[in-house]
C-alpha cells in the first residue's frame, strides 16, 4: 500500500521509502505546491532537486541538499543543471499566481509565466527531456457554462493570468508536435491547507487567498476578514470555489508523472474536490475549526472573480485512480490552522 502525506520531518532531510532512480526537476519547488510535491515525490521514490529563485518560495521548505538557487531565464544555469543531471522529467510549478495582479502588470506575467517557461522548454529540447509536468489552472475557463466543469469545457480566460496558463498549453502542445514533448496539464481549482505534520504549509508574501486570510483573524493578526461580494447568483450571494487539499493535489502529480513514465502521452486533468463552498460557508468552517468568533464584513466585488467555480474531477479519478484524501473542508481548514499556528507571527 503506498503512503502518502505521512508526517515524517522535511526540513532536515527526506526519508525515501524506494528509491527508483528517477531522477526529476521541480521549478519552483521551494514554494507553497512545490514544497509538498518535493516531499511527496522524495517519500514515494523519486530523486527531485529543486530550482528555486527564491522570489516567493523558502528556504525553509525543503533541505538544502535537494535545491538549486536560481532563474529559470539562466539558459546557462539550466544546460549545467541538465548536463549534470539526468532528469527523465520536469515538473514546472514557478508562477505568478494572483488575478488582480494580472491584469495591472500583464507583461509580469507574461514574461514570467510565459517566456520564462519558454526557456525551461527551449533548455529540456536542447538536452533531450521530453517530459513535463505543468500547473495550470482553473482560469484557463474563465467564466464557464457548466458546473461541476470538465476538462473539455470552452477555454475563455477573462484575465492575463488565465491567459498566460492558456498560452503555455498552447506551447506545449505545438512543442509536442514539433520535437515529441509529452506533458500533463493539471488545472487547479482553489489549493489550501498543509502537510499534516504543519512542517511546511502556505506563506505567500502578500496573501490574497481566502483561506489563510480569514485565520489570520482567528490568530489575532487581522480584525475581520472582508467577503468579496454578497450579491452574486449563489445561495448565500457569495462566490463558490472547490476548495483542493495540497496533499492531494500533489498526489495527483506523482500519479500523473507515473502515468506519463509509463508512456500514456500528453493529457490534461482538472484538480479540485467536486464540491464547492461558498465564502460564508468558508468563514463559518473556520469559526467552527478555530473557535474563535472571526468577524466579517461584506466589501465590493473584487474585478474578475466569476461567481462559481468547480471542478469535475471525474477524469484524474477514472485514469490516475487518484483518491481525495483530504475532501472535507473541515479537514482542509484544520491542517491548514495547525501551520498557520505554529508561525513565529502566530
Ligand atoms: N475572497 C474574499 N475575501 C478575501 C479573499 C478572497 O471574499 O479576503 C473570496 C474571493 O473573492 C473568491 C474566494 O474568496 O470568491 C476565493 O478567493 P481566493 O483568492 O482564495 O482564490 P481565487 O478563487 O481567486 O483564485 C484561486 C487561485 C488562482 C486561480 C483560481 C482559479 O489562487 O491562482 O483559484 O479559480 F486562478
Amino acid at each position: 500500500m503506498r503512503t502518502r502525506c505521512n508526517d515524517e520531518q522535511t526540513n532536515s532531510g527526506y526519508t525515501t521509502m524506494s528509491d527508483s532512480g528517477v531522477k526529476v526537476l521541480v521549478v519552483g519547488g521551494a514554494g507553497y505546491i512545490g514544497s509538498h510535491a518535493m516531499l511527496e515525490l522524495a517519500q514515494r521514490g523519486f530523486d527531485p532537486i529543486a530550482l528555486d529563485d527564491l522570489s516567493s518560495g523558502h528556504r525553509w521548505a525543503l533541505p538544502p541538499e535537494r535545491l538549486v538557487v536560481g532563474d529559470i531565464a539562466d539558459a546557462a544555469l539550466l544546460d549545467r543543471l541538465f548536463a549534470e543531471h539526468r532528469f527523465e522529467a520536469v515538473l514546472h510549478f514557478a508562477s505568478f499566481i494572483q488575478v488582480g495582479e494580472s491584469v495591472r502588470k500583464p507583461l509580469a506575467y507574461y514574461r514570467n509565466n510565459v517566456a520564462n517557461t519558454v526557456a525551461l522548454l527551449a533548455a529540456m529540447e536542447r538536452h533531450g527531456v521530453k517530459r513535463f509536468i505543468f500547473s495550470s489552472t482553473a482560469a484557463v475557463y474563465g467564466t464557464p457554462d457548466v458546473a461541476p466543469i470538465p476538462e473539455d469545457a470552452t477555454l475563455r480566460q477573462e484575465n492575463p493570468y488565465g491567459r498566460s496558463k492558456a498560452m503555455v498549453e498552447a506551447i506545449l502542445a505545438d512543442c509536442e508536435r514539433a520535437w515529441g514533448l509529452e506533458s500533463v496539464c493539471l488545472r487547479y481549482f482553489n489549493a489550501a491547507g498543509a502537510h499534516p505534520s504543519a512542517e511546511i504549509g502556505e506563506a505567500h508574501d502578500p496573501e490574497t487567498h481566502l483561506i489563510p486570510l480569514v485565520l489570520r483573524v482567528a490568530l489575532g493578526t487581522a480584525e475581520c476578514i472582508n467577503v468579496f461580494g454578497d450579491d452574486y447568483p449563489t445561495a448565500d450571494g457569495t462566490c463558490i470555489r472547490d476548495y483542493i487539499h495540497v496533499c492531494d493535489l500533489v498526489d495527483a502529480h506523482v500519479l500523473a508523472l507515473q502515468r506519463l513514465l509509463a508512456g500514456s502521452g500528453s493529457d490534461v486533468f482538472n484538480l479540485g474536490n467536486g464540491k464547492g463552498y461558498s465564502v460564508l460557508e468558508v468563514i463559518e468552517t473556520c469559526r467552527r475549526i478555530t473557535g474563535h468568533p472571526i468577524p466579517a464584513k461584506v466589501a465590493p466585488r473584487r474585478p474578475g472573480d466569476p461567481a462559481i467555480l468547480v471542478a469535475s474531477a471525474e477524469k484524474a479519478q477514472q485514469l490516475l485512480g487518484w483518491r481525495q484524501q483530504f475532501a472535507r473542508l473541515e479537514d482542509i481548514v484544520a491542517t491548514a490552522w495547525a501551520w498557520h499556528r505554529k508561525q513565529p507571527s502566530a
